[in-house]
Order: structure tokens, then sequence, then C-alpha cells
């Protein structure tokens, strides 16, 4: 089935097999292997991605289902200079393996533009869609935190 979809700001036309999964589209098709799978059953997070900028685990569902939308990865979200919560996770330390930080990273974008101001509650509920097995849950939520503060400094500047 032919596809077309734009991610991180480039549109592709694509002939996909209709039972190709969306990330191992990005992952295969289009190289971007930034998005990563943990388990390819909807649990882990890993694979998460912005799809019409809502979070959206690229593995359940397919690149036909992607077709016509506008998708966001890990890959596309430094724009010139690194995010706010890109330097947030390096600087609190929110990824230890690093394996579920495009994940964790990417849902957390959704969840600050949904909640400028949340709560270390709001942020550990909103953030519950993805596992770091590493357990290092405390700096992830401590560097969200962080990122909201620059993120609502930078908006009332
Ligand atoms: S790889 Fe998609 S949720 Fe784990
Ligand atoms: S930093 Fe290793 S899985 Fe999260």
């Amino acid at each position: 089935m032919r596809i077309t979809v734009k991610v991180d700001g480039t549109t592709y036309e694509d002939e996909v097999d209709p039972r190709l999964l969306f990330v191992h589209y990005l992952r295969e098709r289009l190289g971007l292997t930034g998005t990563n799978v943990g388990c390819d059953t909807s649990n882990c997070g890993a694979c998460t991605v912005l799809v019409d900028g809502r979070s959206a685990k690229s593995c359940t569902m397919l690149a036909v289902q992607a077709d016509g939308v506008e998708v966001q990865t890990i890959q596309g979200l430094a724009n010139g200079e690194q995010h706010p919560l890109q330097r947030a996770f390096s600087s609190c330390h929110g990824l230890q393996c690093g394996y579920c930080t495009p994940g964790m990273i990417m849902a957390s974008v959704d969840l600050l533009n949904e909640n400028p101001s949340p709560t270390e509650d709001e942020i550990r509920h909103g953030l519950e869609g993805n596992l770091c097995r590493c357990t290092g849950y405390q700096n992830i939520v401590k560097a969200v935190s962080m990122a909201a503060d620059e993120m609502r400094e930078g908006a009332a500047r």
C-alpha cells in the first residue's frame, strides 16, 4: 500500500507491506534508529514518537495508519540546539543505559504540552506507560520538572 507521511519535517512517499509496524518503518526504511524497540508489545514505551503532536507507541501502529499524519521522533526534536528536555535529562542524570530515553523524552514533550506545570505525581502518572529497566525514575522525574521550569521561563521571556 502507498503511504505519504511527514517525519521530522521531511515528507516520504513509500510502498509498504500492510503488516509493517510503524516503528520498523521508521527504523528500517527511514533509518531513524533513535526510536528504539524494547518489547514490540506496547508495554515499554521505548518506541514513543509524536503523531500529530500526541505521544504514541509506534509499535502499536501499522505503517499504513501513518498515512497522512505528521510525526516527530527524537531525532527531530533538537532545533539548532538541544530541546530543554534533552538538556535536563543530561544534567539531572535522567538516563543510565539510555535505552528508554528517547521514548521518555517524547512522552515528556506531550506531557509538558498538555500540562506545563506538572507536579511530581503528575509527571509519574504521565510517564507510567514508559518503563526504565535501570529504575532511574527519580532522576527522570527531576529532569522533566527542571525542563518544565526552563520552558515556562522561556515562554515568559
Ligand atoms: S517497543 Fe513499543 S512499547 Fe515497547
Ligand atoms: S536508562 Fe536504561 S532503560 Fe532507562
